[in-house]
């Protein structure tokens, strides 16, 4: 592949087994389980799936068909009829589950709240019947820009449960990411809160939200809940505070059944153009994608107490803090603030003081454990737990080897988890108690996923050579299409390599058939963790009255993965300096929120252009790395701008 930007230079060899101890009482305990049950599930898939379907869903009524595939669409369990938020709650009440936790929750102040399955399922349905009140139903759409509290999952589980569809937006986007948003699936309904806890301060949510009201006219009503205490305009008959409204609501509230096809959420991610694209998933698959995955990932046991620590504003945190973890009766940990706050080892207190069993988190959030160093860890005992989990971004085997050594004390696997927004559920991932696991490989697939590696003409590479990374059999919890736009849904994913979905990433596989996922071979980057579209950052660089030009690109980064360069070109008379470059970061930070701020700026009088006017990305890259421009420059209208960009200072 020449092509393929991101070669890999792992030559990691290490293996390790699953301990003994964990294997005897794992939900799956043996390779030859796996194998036979993934043979199964890829030989006849039908069969597989129906009656996984059975198995882990509550329906009411059954389906008809499996699978209807007619590429890239497809329907699952079809003419089957459920209530996700039915399976996730009422279902447990009357069984041993109903006065178990559900949800422990510990704000950033050290406000500690549990919801037992039977209060969880009253608040739910108390939040179902306000928003019925409000005049909300199936198929309309609701934005959701909430701190991490339980009220947010309150909030999905009630449109849920009407079939109202909800797009969650990461509270630390801005304003105009969520007029972008609620404009594009024209939400009726905004739910927020007056703000939430980060590091000790107030995140103020309700007035990112007043900002972003004046240009949204399909919002007919905001409703808030009071979290923080600050000040907030209430506009009278359009804001309405969630205590006021749940103190009227009726606590009783009859789920009505859904077709399995039933849109669930939006949830908007970024892409190579700069749009975000509103990812579409539907009930039944998506339920059974995150429920198989929570049993058999996370071996989940009723004794667990379960830690994602994603936000809900991902997916991450709508599949395994929500959907998954509830729909599986678990005990779910949900911590409000940040890692570092009051000191950095709040993760492993917390820990501690619950007695959290499983801990899932992200090599960006590893990294900056480890640079912290190991004395905010070894306060601690971390006797309780018994596994661990990455996912958003490559582990490196550095990063892995700490996590086991220094967290697991190499008692705990590792479950290296590669998946999408798009896909819903964990793709590719150890089993644990089942995988010998290498560090930084996110090893085989999981049941019924056949990925594969392959050129750009769609053939697959040998062994041990890049390639691009793609499904080759639709999924259960697949994305359905995206929102609005099911033209961009094809384009996108299934017309470069046809017959495959196309992941965006590249990928290879070894001798032993272990994948190794090396990042984004698109122009998306993959920041903290985050995907951010390097257009998305541009053409909010652009949208400054100062800017004529951007281009962004990623340099790799210790801590973050990689940081965002972005090479700007001024308007003529615009003089540099770094007042304008801290002014650009703040602007795209109001733009789209502050985790898409450039690291670095650099002013560049003009940019690397093709003949055709096609920026050169690759020549950027290079520069930005520090290094020295190489590979082919003939195409390249004027070398001198590269002598120029090269000399700039940073
Ligand atoms: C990357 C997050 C390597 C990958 C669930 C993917 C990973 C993108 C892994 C999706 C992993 C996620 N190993 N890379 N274990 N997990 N990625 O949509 O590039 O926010 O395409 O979903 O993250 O990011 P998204």
């Amino acid at each position: 592949m020449t092509d393929l930007t991101i070669t890999s230079v792992s030559r990691e060899s290490r293996i390790f087994k699953p301990p003994a101890e964990f294997k005897g009482q794992a939900n799956l305990g043996s390779f030859a389980a796996y194998r036979k049950l993934y043979a199964e599930s890829v030989n006849a898939p039908e069969k597989f799936w129906a009656r996984q379907a059975k198995e882990h869903l509550l329906w009411r009524k059954p389906f008809k068909s499996v699978l209807r595939w007619k590429l890239p669409h497809s329907k699952w369990f079809s003419g089957g009829y459920l209530n996700l938020s039915e399976n996730c709650l009422d279902r447990h009440l009357g069984t041993h589950r109903e006065n178990k936790a559900a949800i422990i929750f510990e704000g950033e102040p050290g406000d500690i709240r549990t919801l037992t399955y039977r209060q969880l399922h009253r608040e739910v349905c108390k939040f179902a019947n306000v928003l019925e009140s409000l005049g909300l139903k199936k198929g309309d759409r609701a934005a959701i820009y909430m701190p991490m509290v339980p009220e947010a999952a309150v909030a999905m589980l009630a449109c849920a449960r009407l079939g109202v569809v909800h797009t969650v937006i990461f509270g630390g986007f801005s304003s105009e990411a969520i007029k972008d948003r609620v404009n594009d699936c024209q939400a009726r309904l905004i739910i927020t809160a007056d703000g939430g806890w980060r590091r000790g301060r107030i995140i103020e949510l309700k007035g990112s939200v007043d900002r972003a009201l004046p240009n949204t006219p399909s919002v007919e009503h905001v409703i808030v809940l009071r979290r923080c205490g600050n000040e907030i305009a209430m506009a009278a008959g359009r804001d309405l505070w969630w205590h006021d409204l749940m103190a009227r609501a009726p606590d009783l509230h009859k789920a009505r059944a859904h077709e399995s096809e039933t849109p669930l959420f939006i949830l908007y991610t970024s892409g190579s153009t700069g749009k975000p694209k509103g990812v579409l998933h539907t009930t039944a698959g998506y339920l059974l994608g995150v429920t198989m995955t929570t049993k058999y990932v996370f071996d989940l046991k009723d004794a667990d107490i379960y830690w994602c620590t994603a936000d809900i504003g991902w997916v991450t945190g709508h599949s395994y803090v929500v959907y998954g973890p509830l729909a599986s009766g678990a005990t779910v940990l949900m911590y409000e603030g940040a890692p570092n706050h009051p000191e950095p080892d709040r993760f492993w207190d917390i820990i501690d003081r619950h007695g959290v069993t499983i801990f899932y988190t992200a090599p960006t959030a590893i990294r900056a454990f480890m640079r912290w160093g190991d004395d905010y860890v070894n306060r601690h005992r971390l006797r309780s737990l018994r596994l661990l989990g990455t996912v958003g971004e490559p582990i490196n085997p550095e990063a892995w080897m700490w996590y086991h050594r220094t967290i697991g004390k190499k008692r705990c696997p590792i479950v290296d988890t590669w998946w999408q927004t798009e896909t819903g559920a964990i793709m590719v991932t150890p089993l644990p108690g089942v995988t010998p696991t290498k560090p930084g490989s996110a090893t085989l697939p999981f049941f019924g996923i056949v990925p594969k590696v392959v050129d750009e003409a769609g053939h697959e590479v040998p062994r041990n050579t890049g390639g691009r990374f793609v499904l080759t059999r639709p999924w259960p919890s697949m994305l359905r299409t995206l929102w609005g736009d099911d033209e961009r849904f094809k384009r996108q994913y299934w017309s470069e390599l046809p017959g495959m979905y196309f992941t965006g990433d590249g990928a290879r596989q070894d001798k032993d058939g272990y994948f190794w996922i090396v990042g984004r071979i698109d122009d998306v980057l993959n920041v903290a963790g985050h995907r951010i579209g390097t257009a998305e950052v541009e053409s909010a660089l652009v949208s400054h009255h100062s800017v004529a030009e951007a281009a962004v690109v990623g340099r790799p980064d210790d801590l973050k993965g990689q940081a965002l360069v972005a090479f700007v070109t001024l308007k003529a008379g615009i003089p540099p300096g770094g007042a304008l470059k801290e002014e650009l970061r703040n602007h795209v930070a109001k733009e789209i929120g502050s985790l898409a701020k450039p690291d670095t700026i650099r002013f560049a009088a003009g940019l690397p252009k093709t003949r055709s006017g096609k920026i050169m990305r690759r020549i950027l890259k290079e520069i930005a790395a520090g290094g020295d421009v190489k590979g082919d420059t003939t195409t390249l209208e004027d070398f001198s701008v590269v002598a120029t960009l090269q000399q700039a200072e940073e």
